[in-house]
């Protein structure tokens, strides 16, 4: 699913990344760990190449990063959804608008993305919230949006930074299990975390930053160790 293979990154002089080398294989549920500026969302944002690495490479679902075309690099964010501890939604849009945005830039038909939104909105148990504005929503229903919006074009790959970094200990396990339903239907799931509870209670794969490099990685059964 997921390949880095020698893989640096630096902002100016400063190395965020150092030599990563690591798969992910389809279906993992990864969970990385490492104090603040370890490389966690430099780590995210080099896959969906919101950024570029500064050197080695990243392979994604067979494809190498540094050969994508602009074409390719609209299917690879397909691919992979994303969701943010800050939600980054559209604050004064409906819970529908804000899902049926993803597929009308796609262009696809208003009955489609009307079945699509609404089938989506389902799985993440909030259908009854379609017509209400964002704004009005708790923070645990504004991740079940967010997490609803990733999903939509139905992507092998979740990528989760800090998801729960806003909610309280009760919501936070109602979306990390909501994260492990969506990997066990086959989806990967990389979740970026501070929380020690949540990793040592889940027992997944735990992969370790340590300003830049990898400190540990725990295949199994993963304990939060920093
Ligand atoms: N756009 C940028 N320009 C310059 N330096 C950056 C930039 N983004 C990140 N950095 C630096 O790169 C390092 C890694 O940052 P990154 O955001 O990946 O850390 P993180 O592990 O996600 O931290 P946190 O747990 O606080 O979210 C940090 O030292 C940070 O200051
Ligand atoms: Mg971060």
């Amino acid at each position: 699913m997921l390949i880095f293979s020698h893989l640096s990154k630096y902002y100016g002089t400063h190395p965020a990344l150092k030599n990563i080398n690591l798969s992910i294989g389809p279906g993992e549920f990864v969970s990385l760990i490492g104090h603040t500026g370890a490389g966690k969302t430099t780590f995210m944002k080099l896959i969906t190449r919101e950024i570029l690495p500064s050197k080695g490479s990243i392979s994604i679902d067979g494809i190498d990063s540094s050969v994508f075309h602009e074409k390719e690099v609209l299917s690879l964010r397909r691919k992979v959804g994303t969701i943010f501890q800050d939600f980054k939604l559209l604050e004064k849009k409906s819970v529908f608008e804000n899902i049926a945005f993803a597929l009308e830039v796609s262009g696809e038909k208003s009955q489609m993305i009307k079945k699509k939104t609404f089938e989506i909105l389902e799985s993440v148990k909030l259908p009854h919230k379609a017509s209400s504005s964002v704004n009005e929503l708790s923070g645990g229903e504004k991740q079940r949006v967010c997490i609803a919006r990733a999903l939509i074009h139905k992507p092998k790959l979740l990528l989760a930074d800090e998801p729960t970094g806003n909610l309280d200990p009760i919501t936070s396990w109602e979306i990390v299990k909501l994260l492990l339903e969506i990997n066990s239907l086959g989806t990967t799931v990389i979740m970026a975390t501070h929380n020690e509870q949540i990793v040592n209670h889940i027992k997944k794969r735990v992969i370790t930053l340590q300003e830049g490099t990898i400190f540990s990685d725990q295949e199994k059964n993963g304990r939060y160790i920093l």
